[in-house]
């Protein structure tokens, strides 16, 4: 017999049940419920798994309780949500979906996972998957966007960089693809709301990432919170069981969101603990994280809700994650390999994320600083933010680490005066430090206008019905731009904000999301012009929220917008159109694409010709998008199928190839079958999803 059915063989009932119980420890708060004497719990071997603990000794000694004081000595698994970094934080997901670099992205998960495992973690909840195009949603900040192509090769990256060449070495860690699923589409935009989609869009839109991840090999998934038509996600049988196992043949740890079991009953579908139990469980549910409700499965195996077999394939799932860890072999194998503070290649790869994300929204020549600029004014309340520059998910990572915005400028430009006022709050409708902001700003010869959100503004529980400048910063920006003075606003926030009035009016904007500990050096790397913005928009931003949602691959109407004639899909009051298109992202280069030529064959081959005509060199990030123009079921205007980063030298040509295999031109049939349909197809090419300036031709293909 196997290590692992020796073990199940010899387990309680009561033990089995306890390696079903995740708990927290407290060191982060991450939920409701309260850490209760976990120690003792562990001992008593009624847990399985601890999050939110990090640190070699700290995961030791709790280790070591689990190995030492429970009869069985069935090693802990230590989990946490190590989102974007551990000790060193790079940019919110969000932010680094905007790279459109799945290598990059894999490079920053590795570099998560070594600092994770040395500081004693076997497991992360990440990469979080949620495909977006909501910004009220706070948890937007968390994954890659509005696309699930991007998604779907983010996940791939993400798990492949946590769980690296095996899990049982000491620098990898298991990764959880959550959350499984929809949650990115919550009614309204509220956080936990319920979600009710077309079978369509869930296969096409939300269920790629997830298959891509499992594709990949990740060890975990974890149920989102929502409901989908009426059944949540923790009690979903179809979904997790008939989909995720059986049809995907995933085999690994399904562990629930926090409290999600016990919240069955708020959502209408279970009585009392034990049925959301037996719910959760029968639906594909191993793990419990922090309630406590699989405690009470024996009760649920007296009323007969589920079997002694439910159980054991839940624990013999668990147990086995725990031997593919290495566990078995050394209960302390993360936290007893040698100490890694965090490498100084970590920082500076954090640098080279932070300033690779920055995007560039709108300059007219006042970014880069000029070189006779010698008097700037750093205004705004988040110039010398500190922590708000780490995001709403931080794991381990130190505030005080942080560089500010207003640090790293006066370190970059020694040789300018630099005057600062944060003149407003945040958040509030203190105004009494505009008059003053505005005074500097007046003997300045450029004003770099740091505004947005607080990292507590997004990520989970922070939605936003109105997600604009808060406060009275609007009011500060009007303060500041009266002055007539050249202004680079710097935007840091998880969401897109509604900023058009300030986009029309200010001489340069700069999305820097939130950019993880080298903030303010990769911020000034990009504003002096020592660093040219390569960063593009992984999700459109709209110009008022009356448009949400909105995303360039929506399907078309009988009667599409049509300004000239009044019965065409639009509004009366503001235009279809977004405020910045997906892909978006100006640079300091100046490129042309010309040229698409397409030879049919299998595959297609598409090309198009890059020009730099500009003095510096170019980091674009060029799209191929594909219409199917007729099929049985209507194709979104533009699918996103390919995307290419070319680096290019001034006064250079390049050809850029794209090949599009056949699956590239299948759609889902109506019965959700993947199905090619000779005909006629679009394909478009360019630099962002802005219809009006991607190069087109139409193809037909009979194959
Ligand atoms: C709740 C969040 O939804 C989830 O993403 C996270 O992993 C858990 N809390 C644990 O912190």
């Amino acid at each position: 017999m196997s290590l692992v059915e020796t073990l199940i063989a010899k387990m309680t009932i009561a033990e089995k049940v306890g390696q079903l119980n995740l708990v927290t420890a407290g060191q982060a708060v991450t939920g409701p419920a309260q850490a209760g004497d976990f120690r003792a719990n562990v001992r008593a071997g009624h847990v399985g798994g601890v999050f939110n603990l990090w640190g070699r000794d700290a995961i030791e000694s709790v280790q070591k309780q689990a190995v030492q004081g429970a009869r069985l000595g069935v090693p802990l698994f230590f989990g946490l949500d190590v989102l974007h970094g551990h000790r060193t934080i790079f940019p919110i997901p969000l932010a680094e979906a905007g790279l459109f670099d799945p290598p990059f992205w894999e490079r920053t998960a590795r570099a998560a996972a070594i600092e994770a495992a040395a500081d004693g973690i076997d497991l992360t909840f990440a990469p979080m998957l949620d495909v977006a195009r909501d910004p009220r949603w706070g948890r937007i900040a968390e994954g890659p966007g509005e696309d699930p192509l991007v998604a779907a090769r983010f996940a791939a990256a993400k798990v492949r960089g946590f769980q690296g060449t095996a899990l049982s070495e000491r620098t990898s860690i298991a990764s959880t693809a959550k959350h499984f699923c929809a949650g990115g589409a919550a009614l309204a935009g509220r956080d936990y709301a319920a979600v009710d989609l077309s079978e369509r869009v869930l296969h096409e839109v939300y269920l790629p990432p997830f298959r891509a991840a499992v594709a990949a090999g990740c060890a975990a998934i974890m149920p989102a919170f929502n409901s989908l038509a009426g059944i949540p996600m923790t009690a979903h049988t179809a979904l997790l069981t008939g989909f995720l196992r059986r049809k995907l043949g995933f085999d690994g740890v399904i562990i629930s969101d926090y409290t999600a079991i016990p919240e069955l009953i708020q959502h209408g579908v279970a009585a009392d603990r034990v049925e959301a139990a037996a719910l959760a469980l029968k639906a594909g549910v191993d793990m419990d994280m922090v309630s406590g409700a699989f405690l009470l499965l024996p009760q649920a195996l007296a009323r007969g809700l589920v079997t002694e077999a439910d159980i054991d394939a839940a624990v013999r799932r668990v147990l086995r994650l725990k031997e593919s860890l290495g566990l078995f072999d050394d209960p302390y194998r993360r936290c007893r390999q040698s100490p890694a503070p965090p490498p100084a290649a970590h920082q500076a790869l954090a640098r080279d994320a932070a300033r690779r994300t920055l995007t560039l929204l709108v300059n007219h020549d006042v970014l880069p600083i000029p070189a006779h600029v010698r008097r700037i004014a750093i205004i705004g309340p988040l110039a010398d933010a500190r922590a708000d520059l780490l995001g709403p998910w931080s794991a381990a990572g130190a505030p005080a680490q942080c560089v500010t915005i207003l640090e790293g400028l006066r370190a970059a430009v020694p040789e300018c005066e630099i005057v600062h006022h944060p003149g407003v709050g945040v958040e509030g409708d203190d105004a009494s430090g505009i008059p003053l902001a505005r005074r500097l700003c007046e003997t300045a010869e450029l004003v770099v206008l740091c505004l947005g959100e607080s990292a507590g503004m997004s990520g989970e529980a922070a939605s936003r019905a109105n997600p604009g400048l808060p406060g009275g910063q609007m009011a500060l920006a009007d303060a500041v731009l009266e002055t007539g003075r050249p202004v680079a606003v710097i935007l840091l926030s998880g969401r897109p904000l509604m900023i058009s009035t300030l986009a029309a009016r200010a001489g340069a904007v700069l999305a820097a999301w939130f950019p993880g500990h080298a903030a303010g050096d990769a911020i000034a790397d990009v504003v002096t012009g020592r660093v040219n913005p390569s960063g593009r928009l992984p999700v459109t931003w709209p110009v008022n929220i009356g448009q949400v949602p909105i995303f360039f691959a929506t399907r078309s109407s009988g009667r599409p917008p049509d300004s000239l004639d009044p019965f065409t899909s639009k509004y009366l009051d503001v235009s279809v159109e977004p405020l910045f298109p997906f892909g978006h992202g100006l640079s300091y280069a100046r490129t042309s694409l010309a040229n698409l030529r397409i030879r049919l064959g299998a595959p297609v081959e598409v090309e198009v010709d890059l020009c730099n005509e500009g003095p510096v060199a170019a980091e674009e990030t060029i799209f191929l998008f594909l219409r199917d123009v007729a099929a049985r079921v209507a194709r979104p205007l533009m699918e996103l199928k390919d995307w290419a980063k070319v680096t290019l030298a001034p006064g250079r040509t390049q050809r850029v190839v794209f090949t599009l295999g056949r699956e590239s031109f299948t759609f889902l049939d109506e019965n959700l079958e993947p199905v090619f349909e000779p005909g006629g197809f679009e394909i478009l090419v360019g630099q962002s999803a802005d219809r009006k300036r991607l190069l087109t031709a139409r193809i037909d293909l009979s194959m």
